[in-house]
């Protein structure tokens, strides 16, 4: 590390401290601080995260150039939205920060979430690329979970940073999150190097269905052992935490564990009505390419049982087809 990029993480720290000590400790925080509570986040879990509030004045700007950073660097820390003059102003404001933090715990980054949704804006903007911030290496919380992932060889992917912190107050250590995109080869490097189990447990809703499939079919080329764990319809997991409470959470992140190929039975479902005789021979072909997948004989042959059964087919003309599928794959 440089002493540029020192200079950016620097700033970034301020940052955070000026924002967390706004939600905390001033009026301007009040409301963002009454949301957080709302949503059933206790102090010790906004200490721990150093969650904070942006104000709608630029505060920001003002309290670093009072701390002597220079021009050059604020406009590079891309904390800072620059006019045609090149002033800068502070690109966050109205909204709760989330820092971002790199594999050894520093804050490079922000993301900042709107208090209200009805707001005619997105509802998380991100810090844009630095020297220091590359969107595509980080993993949010992996710094504070790698202790006990590499404990408990086994990393459960939120999809959103509420889940992860949601999951972490109710005793669940080992979250992370995606920046709100797909996984990419440097963040399924950084997991393979660290992790046994990887666990996907996205949102109840359609979109999250969509994006568990996707995240499956980048992890299958990897080693790592897959799972899914999946939401009650409609909820993602911090709705889970607010509804049932906090033990409920931990256990259901145990019991609602199930196989990849057991998602994709219920995912290849959604969209098909298996009355319809198109429907189901298409959904039969595409459970039996998934089943194909699986290495261990012995496990294949369970799911071909389950299909035999559920449909009325022959055992032997599944066990066919499969096996031709398998010496393809191989
Ligand atoms: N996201 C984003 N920009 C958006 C919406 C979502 O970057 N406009 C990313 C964020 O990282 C977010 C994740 O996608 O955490 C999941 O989106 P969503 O489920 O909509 O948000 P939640 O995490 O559930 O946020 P909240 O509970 O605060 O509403
Ligand atoms: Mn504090
Ligand atoms: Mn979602
Ligand atoms: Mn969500
Ligand atoms: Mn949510």
């Amino acid at each position: 590390i440089d002493s540029d990029e020192q200079i950016l993480i620097d700033i970034h720290t301020q940052s955070t401290d000026l924002y967390h000590h706004i939600l905390m400790n001033t009026e301007m925080g009040q409301s963002a601080l009454d949301y957080l509570h709302n949503r059933g986040l206790k102090d010790e879990t906004i200490d721990k995260y150093q969650l904070g509030f942006a104000p709608s004045n630029s505060i920001l700007k003002t309290f670093l150039v009072q701390k002597k950073y220079k021009y050059q660097d604020l406009r590079k820390s891309g904390l800072f939205l620059e006019d045609d003059n090149g002033d800068l102003k502070d690109r966050f404001f109205n909204r709760i920060i989330y820092p971002i933090t790199n594999e050894f715990g520093n804050v490079i980054a922000f993301s900042g979430r709107i208090l209200n949704k009805d707001d005619n804006q997105a509802k998380y903007l991100n810090s844009p690329e630095t020297t220091i911030f590359n969107k595509r290496k980080v993993l949010f919380n992996f710094s504070n979970a790698r202790n006990t992932i590499r404990k408990e060889k086994t990393t459960i992917l939120y999809e959103g940073f509420m889940d992860v912190i949601s999951a972490y107050q109710s005793g669940v250590h080992n979250g992370i999150a995606s920046m709100g995109t797909s996984l990419t080869d440097e963040q399924i490097y950084l997991l393979q190097r660290n992790t046994t189990n990887l666990y996907v447990c996205y949102d109840g809703d359609a979109p999250g269905q969509n994006a568990i499939n996707r995240s499956i079919g980048i992890l299958e080329k990897t080693q790592l052992k897959l799972g899914v764990i999946q939401m009650p319809s409609g909820i993602d997991p911090d709705e889970y935490r607010q509804q049932n409470g906090e033990s409920k959470f931990k256990s259901y992140m145990h019991s609602a564990l199930e196989s990849v190929i057991s998602f994709k039975m219920h995912f290849l479902k959604l969209n098909r009505n298996l009355d319809n005789e198109n429907d189901k021979i298409n959904y039969i072909n595409d459970v039996i390419r998934e089943i194909a997948k699986i290495s261990q004989p012995i496990e294949r042959d369970v799911y071909i049982n389950q299909i035999s059964e559920q449909f009325g087919l022959n055992k032997i003309d599944l066990t066919n087809q499969l096996n031709k599928l398998v010496n393809r794959n191989n």
